[in-house]
């Protein structure tokens, strides 16, 4: 609800179920910020003047605005927008430069609107809601014929606040913006924390946490994309801010380039919070009656702890941000030939890895790089979106036909924006990739980026990506973006509008994947860059799921996926069970743990399916069905992290009607003697009984070694013909969990756990829980 308290002062409050947002138009008109937090109420001025700010007298060596608010020092005041050079001398929202080489920008307050509809940015994607009605209140300031309008949102259910901002240059000059960020919050106090998920390549969403007590802290990408290095997505909260309790907000961008956020504490204790495109490399040039459109940013505040702060944003992004056929829908098992082949592919291997997934319950095969062009290593051929004819003898169409004919759907992988210098499409137009002229050009991956500011290329890639989609069946698509920018430069933009590449790339980006969604509403589209480079709100308005890491081994998803959780949902996050030892860190985890991590996303498997044990295949059989019993909650259910951390990860998918859960625990290393473990649940109904079961599984004996020898008559020597005759035909059985109680005991108290093997004994009612064990839990509720 926005509600606008009539007063001679103009003043706003913004509501949604649980949190509140007021601020001010200040004398000088200037929109104050006061107050974002749990609910308040007002309907008059008087009852928000308690917020407001007192000023009689301004601070020693400030600016003071003017003489006649003589009292105004812009920068010891919360503001909603600040510019610079009239003395608030902190992170800017907006910095430009005008005809006159002057850079003062004072921005003041014009009028508003409040309306039910959502004007739709020309450029950008950004929330929505399906109904089509979204409470919206647009403040316009103004400052000699340049417009600023600010856009506030309002989603209550969610307790999310949503905030963009566009300039339109109604001026007679032209002008330079340096700066137009999307969110800006200015806090009366300090002593916040920051908690950020910075990264790299296969270490995606690593968090920290910082207390920014003076000065700035930065989270930012300069590469292009949102980046591993850093993800738009952070939370601000206090230093004693736990799971469940506490305050927390949350940021993130619906933008899918270079972003920038600070948290700065200014010379008076204020904390000053900004989010926006990067101005890093920006400029953008304004010409008389041109419009420059900022990206939406999302805000949410939670008394709850991190653990609220992620449920308001999951369901955020599941309500307001996923969207099309496949927004909601749950999705397919699917296979990947990527690490099971990389670029040593053929129609026949093809189709027997599809055929042996189908067998174990896969239901969409899915083509990886190497088949196209002369693609036979990553120096060449992106750009050849043609079928490589040696591979591929009768085309996607054949091969999809097939897999389909199998039963199962059929997706492919691309990576539309990008060339390589040796490639046809390179060398019939040259001039389409990014580039300085006659500077050396660094690469990345031995390939460049076309040059999506270009319309001609844009075009090119829609028509070239449609034709690739129309040639078979084809359900999926693996959209992938395998480097980083350097020396970034369009051939097509004229040198003054070069600081505007990176973010018309990024228009144009979105414009391909715009036309190509809604040409194509039945494909499930992933993105995908070098894993999680570009996890982002704006790539999910188009695709509904991204590849979260190339890293798969199960120990360090579990910390990349706890890592998104914190501001997306599970049903977004790609997850892989895949071969071991694992390929990026040759680390060898159980099978029953690679797929308990995946089951927390939407599952796939990359291997070779042929090359399985028949022990694995077995399992994998069984967890696939499983998985499709329980997909619903664990790809959609509310989402609780119970334990995280260095060595036990604890977490529970609750349906919404809290009648059924899932529960994940996992051990990284195990320490000896320590026998008990407890699995606390969270999210479900305190009145309601519920039965608490596993799955027990079959125990490999193997796993005892040479302790064999303490049960058996005669000697067995470890890993010899004995050992293995014995693990081939004893399985012991696993541990049995299963307990009937009340939802408020299975919250307060938890399950006690079976006993840990820990040396010292074992029978049937132990658990075996050695490094990178895990178990998952299910949770029923009983009528
Ligand atoms: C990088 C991706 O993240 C991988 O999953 C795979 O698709 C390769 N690219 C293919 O080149």
């Amino acid at each position: 609800m926005i509600k606008k308290i009539n007063s001679e002062q103009d003043s706003f409050l913004l509501q949604t179920d649980n949190t509140a947002y007021a601020f001010t138009i200040e004398p000088s008109g200037h929109p104050e910020h006061l107050y974002y937090g749990s609910k308040i109420d007002a309907d008059a001025l008087d009852e928000l003047f308690a917020l407001h700010q007192k000023r009689e007298f301004e601070p020693g060596n400030v600016i003071v605005y003017s003489e006649e608010h003589n009292t105004t020092s812009l920068e010891d005041i919360c503001l909603e927008c600040s510019g610079e050079g009239h003395g608030d001398v902190r992170e800017p929202f907006i910095v430009l430069v005008r005809a006159d080489g002057s850079r003062t920008t004072d921005f003041r307050y014009k009028s508003y609107e409040i309306t039910d509809l959502k004007p739709e940015f020309d450029s950008l994607p950004g929330s929505y809601s399906k109904d089509g009605k979204v409470e919206h209140l647009c403040l316009t300031l103004e400052e000699d014929g340049m417009i600023l309008e600010v856009h506030y949102y309002v989603y209550p259910e969610c307790d999310v606040i949503t905030r963009s901002a566009k300039l339109i240059n109604n001026s007679q000059e032209e002008i330079q913006l340096e700066r137009l960020l999307s969110a800006q919050l200015d806090l009366p106090d300090h002593g916040w924390a920051v908690t950020a998920f910075h990264g790299a390549w296969a270490r995606e969403m690593d968090k920290s946490t910082v207390i920014p007590d003076r000065g700035k802290y930065i989270i930012e990408s300069r590469t292009g994309c949102s980046s591993n290095r850093a993800n738009p997505f952070f939370m601000l909260h206090r230093p004693d801010t736990s799971e469940d309790i506490g305050a927390v907000y949350g940021f993130n961008l619906i933008y899918s380039g270079n972003h920038y956020a600070c948290a700065q504490v200014s010379a008076f204790f204020k904390t000053r919070v900004v989010q926006g495109v990067n101005p890093a490399g920006f400029r953008c040039i304004l010409e008389p009656g041109e419009t420059f459109e900022a990206p939406e940013a999302v805000m949410t505040y939670s008394d709850y702890g991190f653990s609220g702060q992620s449920r308001n944003m999951h369901r955020f992004v599941k309500e307001h941000i996923l969207r099309g056929e496949w927004g909601n829908k749950e999705r397919p098992v699917l296979l990947n030939s990527w690490e099971a082949s990389y670029f040593n592919i053929s129609e026949s291997n093809l189709v027997s890895l599809a055929k042996a997934g189908r067998d174990l319950g896969i239901e969409l095969f899915v083509m990886d790089d190497g088949w196209f062009g002369d693609r036979n290593d990553d120096f060449r051929a992106l750009g050849d979106w043609d079928c490589n004819p040696k591979k591929l003898p009768g085309g996607l169409s054949r091969l999809s036909k097939k897999v389909t004919d199998l039963g199962i759907g059929f997706g492919l992988w691309v990576e539309p924006e990008m060339v390589n210098v040796n490639s046809r499409l390179y060398e019939a137009h040259p001039d389409w990739a990014m580039a300085i002229p006659n500077k050396l050009h660094s690469e990345g991956r031995h390939q460049r980026i076309l040059d999506l500011s270009n319309p001609e290329v844009s075009d090119w890639m829609i028509e070239k990506m449609s034709e690739v989609f129309s040639s078979g069946n084809i359900t999926y698509v693996k959209w992938d973006m395998n480097r980083i920018f350097s020396d970034v430069y369009s051939p097509y933009l004229p040198p003054k509008r070069q600081g505007e590449t990176a973010h018309r790339y990024m228009l144009g980006l979105y414009k391909v994947m715009k036309a190509l969604t809604e040409r194509f509403p039945h494909i499930l589209f992933e993105g995908c860059a070098s894993g999680g480079c570009r996890f982002d709100l704006g790539i999910l308005c188009y695709f509904p799921q991204i590849w979260g890491s190339d890293n798969t081994d199960a120990v360090c998803r579990s910390h990349i996926q706890e890592g998104y959780s914190y501001g997306y949902p599970q049903c977004c996050i790609g997850a892989h069970v895949s071969a071991c030892p694992n390929h990026q860190t040759l680390r060898s985890t159980p099978i029953e743990t690679r797929f308990n991590i995946a089951a927390f996303g939407a599952l796939g498997y990359e291997l070779n399916a042929n090359d399985m044990t028949s022990d694995d295949k077995e399992q994998t059989r069984l967890q696939i069905t499983l998985y499709k019993v329980w997909r619903d909650v664990l790809q959609f259910g509310d989402f609780y992290r119970i334990r995280t951390g260095e060595n036990h990860h604890q977490w529970i998918a609750v349906s919404e009607d809290k009648s059924r859960a899932v529960g994940l625990f996992m051990q990284e290393l195990v320490q000896p003697d320590l026998q008990s473990h407890r699995f606390i649940c969270k999210g479900l109904d305190p009145d309601r009984t519920y039965r608490f079961h596993n799955i027990s599984g079959k125990v490999n004996i193997k796993l005892f070694g040479s302790l064999i020898n303490t049960m058996t008559p005669i000697h067995v020597r470890q890993d010899g013909i004995l050992h293995n005759m014995i693990a081939r035909f004893v399985k012991m059985g696993g541990e049995v969990e299963d307990y009937t109680a009340k939802g408020s005991v299975l919250m307060g108290a938890g399950v006690a756990l079976r006993q840990q093997f820990s040396g010292n004994g074992y029978n049937e009612s132990v658990r075996l829980f050695p490094d990178f064990a895990s178990r998952m839990y299910f949770i029923e509720a009983v009528e």
